[in-house]
């Protein structure tokens, strides 16, 4: 069974003391709930203080992006081998960052690629815009974006994947996608996908989160869902109440199964 993950990405929120507090917080509620992976993403700067406040928890940590190079003349960014013994996770391809900062399905797939090279577990965010949704492309569009994504990888390493389905027009706008609608996609257009590239144990396999207006009243209608195996959350994983709720709704809904 895929275990599951509630994924809070902080965005560009948190000062060091903010998110620290943030995190002792959130350590002091759900540190012990272990049917659930638990990834705290904050910015680059409050990474070494989230993770050394996490220390000894079993609470991960993630970036939210990170350069494909190792190292180089790229003025601003942060490369695998320096957040290598700081997270677990690292954010690729967010459709803010797609948007603001012009990555494309290539630099995606590069910075999967540095990330596993690294030993760190991609989570790579597709989704389509509304636009697209309202013109019938959601499917051909996010399919393309998977398989763009996952090129030169294998099988066996998707179970160090993570894929993150966030339609455009649901994030930070409180409209989530129906929870029938999020399942749709995640296992009909995402998990198709993989399976299409890599065969059917790696669909199976891979870890599929939505995002996009979650909460702690919508999680459990969502992570009821057979194709979807947890969230990625931006605005409700930046309070302690809604992101631990979430945490327990989760736990809640697998104990149950
Ligand atoms: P949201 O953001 O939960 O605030 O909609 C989700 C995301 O962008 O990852």
């Amino acid at each position: 069974m895929r275990k599951p993950m509630m994924a809070g990405n902080w965005k560009m929120n948190k000062t060091i003391n903010e998110a620290v507090t943030l995190a002792r917080a959130i350590r002091e509620q759900v540190n012990d709930v272990n049917s659930v992976d638990r990834v705290l993403c904050p910015p680059f700067i409050d990474i070494p203080m989230v993770s050394a406040e996490l220390m000894g928890s079993n609470i991960a940590v993630g970036a939210q992006n990170m350069h494909w190079a190792e190292s180089g003349a790229y003025t601003g960014e942060i490369s695998a081998p320096m957040l290598k013994n700081l997270v677990t996770y690292v954010i690729v391809g967010h459709s803010e960052r797609r948007q603001y900062f012009a990555e494309t399905n290539e630099t995606v797939n590069q910075k999967a690629l540095a990330a596993l090279a690294a030993g760190i577990t991609p989570i790579i965010c597709v989704g389509e815009s509304l636009e697209q949704n309202e013109n019938g492309e959601t499917q051909a569009f996010v399919s393309e974006q998977v398989k763009a994504a996952l090129a030169g990888l294998a099988a066996a390493q998707m179970a160090d994947i993570v894929i993150a389905y966030e339609p455009i027009w649901a994030i930070g706008t409180g409209k989530a996608a129906t929870a029938e609608q999020a399942n749709d996609i995640c296992g009909g257009v995402v998990r198709q996908a993989v399976g299409e590239l890599l065969g059917d144990e790696a669909a199976a396999t891979i870890r599929i989160l939505y995002g996009g207006s979650t909460n702690d009243k919508n999680i459990g209608e969502i992570m009821t869902q057979p194709d979807i195996d947890g969230a990625l959350i931006g605005g409700a994983a930046l309070k302690v109440e809604s992101y631990v709720a979430m945490v327990k709704t989760t736990d809640e809904v697998y104990q149950g199964e």
